[in-house]
């Protein structure tokens, strides 16, 4: 069978920050957050070219080896075959191992980019698709619902597959995010996670998670208590015990503040009266910021002129 037709035209790619858990809510919900990676990505006769800008730029791999790469090439794959050659140019914003979701970012960024310089990408591919791949590729799936979907996500595994819901978060919520200098990798903060929680854990965790719901999309002035969390967050201090430190002091202010992701930043839900304030409540060694929440998810724009 004849491989796909790829587009002439370079494809531009946003993709957003999210943040995961949002508490009690381990590996289900994720919000999408107005801070953005920017790639384009051209079709070309040969080889494999990648410029890389901001965020791992000294780091990041110039071949196969990047996640975008791999996304895309898993992309192309399912899509029906690998353009002769690739052009790619990243402008990276969200600060990796921060638990601000770069990772997702990159995969969602790849696969959609693989599906935009496919002809006929959208018939092929559609949005559970690249949710099922993202989730595959990533290996759980509540950061790559939310960097897809935009807004907040509730994300699920269904025999194997992903599966996802997009809920609005109510306008006055703010997010104000306290990215640390260090990272902390996922898996470490992964291992650090016990096989077994006691029931009356789970119990607690189950009834904050379906209150968040409400808290976010509602009535905010549940948050504080929405955003309990007994399944990872005490558990992955000693990998981030600063972050777990102000989470506590931020939450003894009465501030619903949370692990974002895997950690080590710390994310507080406010509204915009209280947000300038809480963001000068941590020290200097934080980068505190408020953050919106994006609500269009991983989109493809016009090309910068
Ligand atoms: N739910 C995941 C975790 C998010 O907490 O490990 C990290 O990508």
């Amino acid at each position: 069978m004849a491989g796909p037709a790829f587009r002439a035209a370079a494809v531009r790619v946003r993709t957003p920050a999210s943040s995961a858990n949002l508490g009690p809510g381990f590996d289900a919900f994720g919000l999408a957050l107005g801070l953005y990676d920017d790639v384009v990505v051209r079709v070309a006769d040969s080889g494999l070219r990648i410029d890389i800008a901001g965020e791992g730029s000294e780091t990041l791999p110039r071949d196969e080896k990047h996640l975008l790469v791999r996304s895309l090439r898993a992309a192309f794959d399912l899509l029906g075959g690998q353009p002769r050659g690739l052009e790619i140019v990243c402008a990276n914003r969200i600060p990796h191992g921060r638990g601000l979701g770069s990772s997702s970012a990159a995969i969602c960024a790849g696969i959609v980019a693989a599906r935009a310089v496919t002809t006929g990408g959208e018939g092929r591919l559609d949005t559970q698709a690249l949710l099922e791949l993202a989730t595959e590729i990533e290996g759980h799936p509540d950061n790559v619902a939310a960097c897809l979907l935009g807004g907040f996500t509730l994300s699920w595994m269904e025999s194997g597959l992903a599966r996802a819901v997009r809920m609005t978060p109510a306008d006055s919520v703010v997010p104000v995010v306290f990215v640390p200098s260090r990272p902390v990798l996922t898996e470490t903060a992964r291992g650090l996670l016990p096989r077994t929680v006691p029931h009356a854990d789970a119990a607690a965790n189950a009834g904050r998670a379906a209150l968040l719901v409400e808290a976010l999309t509602r009535r905010p002035g549940l948050l504080f208590t929405a955003t309990e969390d007994r399944l990872h967050q005490e558990y992955r201090g000693p990998a981030m015990p600063e972050s777990l430190a102000l989470v506590e002091r931020l939450r003894a202010d009465g501030v619903p503040a949370v692990i974002s992701g895997a950690g080590p930043t710390v994310l507080a839900l406010v509204d915009e009266e209280a947000a300038d304030k809480v963001a000068g409540l941590a020290g200097g060694e934080w980068a505190a910021a408020r953050v919106p929440v994006d609500s269009a998810g991983a989109s493809v724009l016009p090309l910068a002129p």
